[in-house]
């Protein structure tokens, strides 16, 4: 199949190319500038993330997978949560906007969202059809979705995959967590009982492809793992895997001090289940916590 990333040289969508073209796929990207440690198959081409893309990227794909996105994970000012808005809500009307004009369009576009979109929602158990959370990152989540899902008005089959904790070695939210646990002072955060959703970096690549290749796939499907996990149970697994102690919790107020307004969706619960996932055939490779950590942290 012939894809088109956006997003291609961040921490999901750099193993995504390599999971494509070592399936045979051939892939173009849209990015900012092109990336020396992506494979040279991929085919690079220029795209600020905010106008309109050109549009002769587009022509020839048949399938588009939407990854950009400004990082979530640092101090919420002003003008960075304008960016995290703006990379995913507008970057992805312009995409939508490119592939409307088009008279030859891809036939999918698989946008991600991330389970933020359900917001701090305790013990409840959630689904793809859980109802919209509240807050920053539910309300961009939401509006991102929005303008991915106006692709169907123009007969483009649109999937959502609303992703967890990306869990992968050499980035993401495992490495950043990695040293305090292996020095002995890694622990849980606030009173650890939020659950936690996460999915291994192979299955969440492996879910993309297959959102992208069956066409009886559309709509929400939630990429995070079948089992899900409290925050105590995570940083249990974590300190096994990596074979220290993890007695000194993080407080609220530290993680306040150091993360500001991002502490908020650091401690907040989510207990998402992947029900439409798994009802469409997807098979989970890495279902479990302490087996998953185990291999990553080899
Ligand atoms: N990793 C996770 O745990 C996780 C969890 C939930 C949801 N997600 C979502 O999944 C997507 C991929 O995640 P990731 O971890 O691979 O992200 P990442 O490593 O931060 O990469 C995101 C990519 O987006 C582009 N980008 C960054 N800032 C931008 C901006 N201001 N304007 C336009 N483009 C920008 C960059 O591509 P170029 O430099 O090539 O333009 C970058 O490679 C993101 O949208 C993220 O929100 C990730």
């Amino acid at each position: 199949m012939n894809y088109l990333l956006t997003g291609a040289t961040g921490f999901v969508g750099s193993h995504l190319v390599e999971t494509l073209l070592r399936e045979g796929d051939s892939v173009n990207y849209l990015g900012r500038k092109r990336s020396k440690s992506l494979d040279s198959r991929a085919a690079f081409h220029h795209w600020d993330g905010v106008s309109l893309p050109p549009l002769e990227t587009i022509a020839k794909v048949e399938a588009v997978v939407n990854l950009a996105g400004e990082p979530i994970s640092q101090r919420w000012s002003k003008d960075v949560k304008q960016r995290i808005y703006d990379s995913r809500v507008e970057g992805t009307r312009q995409l939508v906007q490119a592939m409307r004009q088009l008279r030859d369009k891809p036939s999918v576009l698989v946008s991600a969202s991330a389970v933020g979109y359900y917001g701090e929602r305790g013990d409840e158990l959630l689904t793809e059809d859980s109802r919209v959370g509240v807050g920053f990152l539910a309300d961009v989540c939401s509006d991102w979705e929005k303008e991915a899902l106006r692709a169907r008005e123009f007969g483009v089959r649109v999937v959502l995959i609303r992703i967890a904790m990306v869990l992968g070695k050499n980035g993401g939210a495992l490495k950043q967590m990695l040293t305090p646990f292996r020095l002995g002072i890694g622990g849980k955060f606030g009173n650890g009982q939020q659950w936690m959703p996460w999915i291994h970096l192979e299955d969440l690549t492996g879910l993309l492809r297959f959102a992208a290749q069956n066409s009886n796939v559309e709509k929400v499907l939630n990429a995070s793992a079948p089992n899900p996990i409290t925050n105590a149970e995570f940083t249990h697994a974590m300190a096994e895997a990596v074979h220290r102690p993890a007695i000194m919790p993080v407080p609220k107020f530290a993680l306040d001090a150091l993360l500001g307004e991002l502490a908020g969706f650091v401690v907040g619960s989510q207990r998402v289940v992947p029900a439409r996932t798994q009802a469409a055939g997807f098979q989970f490779r890495h279902p479990e916590i302490g087996a998953a950590l185990r291999e990553l942290t080899r």
